[in-house]
């Protein structure tokens, strides 16, 4: 087990450059699968999650490598149509490979996907649009069969803007004839990279960042180079971790222009941000101010994601801030992490009202999902004294070398093998 040493109570203070995003690469690692060719992505971050992107496309007989921050990725010669239950249980973006492998091999077999345990996570979004694109799916326990012989484009209406069915509607509308209208499309940024490389590829697809997709089904594909946009969960993680030791952030490679949602609730705690194009620089206040009431929502609202940071940085906000976490039924993992360490929450099913203590307390805590971690981080920075963080390997899901990251900006943070 590999754990985080934090000495908490630096103030952090410098430049960084922020990995590729996570949730945007893994989406375009599935779609390698509709080109006969090579497809090389850029700025692909180096994780644990998208090692396993990675391993899936092995498997199914595709070529891929890393050099540095580039992934070149050939599926010519792709041999199977099936995911194994080991693969498949790694991370919830493996399910994404559904509609790519249905678009590709016209079937497709697989178990329900893994990730981070933040309540139920059905999938039954995906399964409704694909069938309505013209799959068979039959599920027998655990297990997926799909065919389609043949994919219609058509119009499809998704209940929720979902993020993933977004994209597995997208992945299989490439291959389908005619062309697929998703109504109530997701608006994250993640969708813009994919529609960004569907493009790129020869896909012709429109209205990405809106609530209504079309994606024009069939076309001859090619390869394409494409690099991935900033993480925007990472940088505001940094963004939170800055603000919690009371420090000067700048990032060089930022979009504030896909954080508003954070960057206005930083404002509310007082913070002060510069932004410009590629470029944001933050300023903590001698004091933290609480936030009021945060509410997630899909994009453009307040990321879910972040909801974990910001609620460590609440902790030690000078009064109370409520949450209300509407994405997830669970996802509030980090809360009795941060009791360990002093914070004083309180929470009643989808509410958590977080009462700001003069400050938190090192201790030994547990890091219980990816972003759950990315709190304990934050409040370790800010905190009095020495915490461990154990279980990292949720962290390095998501973040790239974050120890190297937080050092780089004074951070006394140390990664350790027990
Ligand atoms: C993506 O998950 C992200 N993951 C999540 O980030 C992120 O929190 C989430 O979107 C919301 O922004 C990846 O991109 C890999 P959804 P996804 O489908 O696609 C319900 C992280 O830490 N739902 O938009 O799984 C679902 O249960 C991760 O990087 C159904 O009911 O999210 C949830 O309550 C965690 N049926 C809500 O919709 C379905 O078929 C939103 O899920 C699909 C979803």
């Amino acid at each position: 087990m590999t754990e985080f040493v934090i000495h908490g109570g630096r103030k952090l203070k410098g430049s960084i450059a922020v990995q590729g995003s996570k949730n945007g690469a893994l989406p375009l690692l599935a779609a390698a699968l509709l080109v006969c060719g090579e497809v090389v992505i850029e700025n692909c971050p180096q994780l644990s999650d998208v090692d396993c992107a990675l391993d899936i496309l092995t498997y199914l007989g595709c070529k891929a490598g890393r050099s540095g921050n580039s992934v070149a990725v050939d599926c010519t010669g792709m041999c199977a149509h099936d995911i194994p239950e080991r693969l498949m249980k790694r991370m919830r973006s493996s399910v994404v490979f559904l509609g790519a492998i249905l678009a590709r091999a016209g079937c497709a077999e697989m178990t329900m996907p893994g990730g981070c345990m933040l309540g139920p996570r059905p999938i039954d979004y995906h399964l409704d649009a694909l069938r309505a694109l013209g799959a068979e799916i039959a599920a027998e326990g655990e297990r997926l069969l799909c065919r389609a012989d043949s994919l219609r484009g058509c119009d499809l209406f998704l209940p929720f803007p979902s993020v993933g069915t977004t994209e597995n509607a997208m992945l299989a509308a490439s291959a389908a004839q005619g062309t697929t209208r998703i109504m109530n499309a997701a608006r994250e940024p993640e969708i813009l990279d994919l529609a960004g490389f569907l493009n790129a590829i020869g896909i012709p697809v429109r209205g990405a960042g809106t609530t209504v997709i079309e994606v024009e089904g069939g076309c001859r594909t090619h390869g394409a180079r494409y690099t991935v946009a900033t993480d925007r969960i990472a940088a505001g993680t940094y963004l939170c971790a800055a603000a919690a030791c009371g420090g000067t952030v700048e990032i060089t490679n930022a979009r504030p222009e896909h954080m508003a949602a954070l960057t206005n609730a930083l404002r509310h705690a007082g913070c002060d941000i510069l932004e410009k194009l590629g470029y944001m620089r933050l300023t903590a206040p001698s004091h933290i101010a609480p936030v009021g009431i945060v509410e997630t929502r899909p994009y453009p609202g307040y990321a879910t994601d972040m909801q974990p940071p910001l609620m460590a940085l609440m902790c030690t906000a000078e009064g109370t801030s409520v949450f209300i976490e509407n994405i997830f039924e669970s996802r509030y993992n980090h809360m009795e992490q941060l009791r360990r360490m002093g914070a004083d929450i309180q929470s009643e099913g989808r509410f958590a009202a977080v009462h700001g203590v003069a400050r938190l307390t090192g201790a030994p805590v547990t890091a219980p999902d990816l972003r759950a971690g990315a709190a304990l981080v934050t409040a370790a920075l800010g905190a009095y004294g020495r915490t461990e963080i154990s279980h990292i390997d949720h962290l390095e899901r998501g973040y790239e070398r974050m120890d190297e990251t937080l050092r780089r900006l004074g951070a006394d943070v140390i990664r350790r093998e027990q």
